[in-house]
């Protein structure tokens, strides 16, 4: 379901953006496949972060200044204003922030600890740690997998209390009902992702998803 106005979310699509760049849905296609091996997958994971990087902060404003080249002097633009927060929700969004600092090495990151509980699949908070200043900072909350949607809309709740005013969020996959849920929730907060699936399972996977990206990612089960 990749159409942005499919299914039951399509009232609330305007703060979502699906990244339909053919790299991205190729390198997507490619972590899919279950017989990926674990180093292939981190390594399109690392890779397909740059690309989900380059859409997320493709409207940074810009400012002009003053170089000189070899040949001649000129005003160049260098990206102004605020500065960059990944917040890194753990741990598989790990995998996409290590790829994302080789794109913008100055970035700050947060780590948010939450996992889900099994029964209730809520979200428990277990480690949280963020750069000071978070008011003056555009943060992008990272998590590959947008299942039922609670613990993105809980790590953005962190942020905002620990004073981030400007917050995007990113994900590689995401399920109708997480896609509902978090523009429910955190209404204004634009999501990126990769692709929006068919639906979650009774379990909470994505369907058809990649499996549990952690798992997947560390080579754990
Ligand atoms: N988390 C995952 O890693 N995979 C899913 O399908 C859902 C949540």
């Amino acid at each position: 379901m990749n159409d942005p106005d499919a299914g039951s979310v399509g009232a609330t699509m305007a703060q979502v953006t699906v990244i339909d760049h053919p790299l991205v849905q190729h390198k997507l296609t490619l972590m899919r496949d279950k017989e990926r091996s674990t180093a292939n997958f981190r390594l399109l994971l690392r890779e397909i972060s740059l690309l989900l990087a380059y859409e997320v902060t493709r409207d940074l404003p810009t400012e002009l200044v003053d170089i000189e080249t070899p040949v001649a002097p000129m005003r160049a633009p260098k990206i102004a204003g605020k500065k960059l927060v990944f917040a890194s929700v753990l741990r598989a969004g790990n995998g996409l922030v290590d790829g994302m600092l080789d794109l913008v090495p100055s970035a700050r990151v947060a780590h948010v600890g939450l996992y889900r509980d099994h029964d209730t699949l809520e979200p428990v908070q277990y480690f949280f740690k963020a750069p000071a200043g978070l008011e003056d900072r555009l943060v992008i909350v990272v998590d590959p997998m947008l299942a039922t949607g609670n613990s993105m809309v809980e790590a953005v709740e962190l942020m905002r209390r620990k004073g981030a005013r400007d917050i995007r969020a990113l994900c590689l996959l995401a399920a109708p009902e997480g896609v509902k849920r978090f523009v429910e929730a955190c209404p204004g907060v634009p999501l990126f992702t990769a692709a929006i699936d068919e639906r979650l399972n009774e379990l909470g996977y994505i369907v058809p998803g990649l499996g549990d990206a952690g798992d997947r990612l560390y080579g754990t089960k």
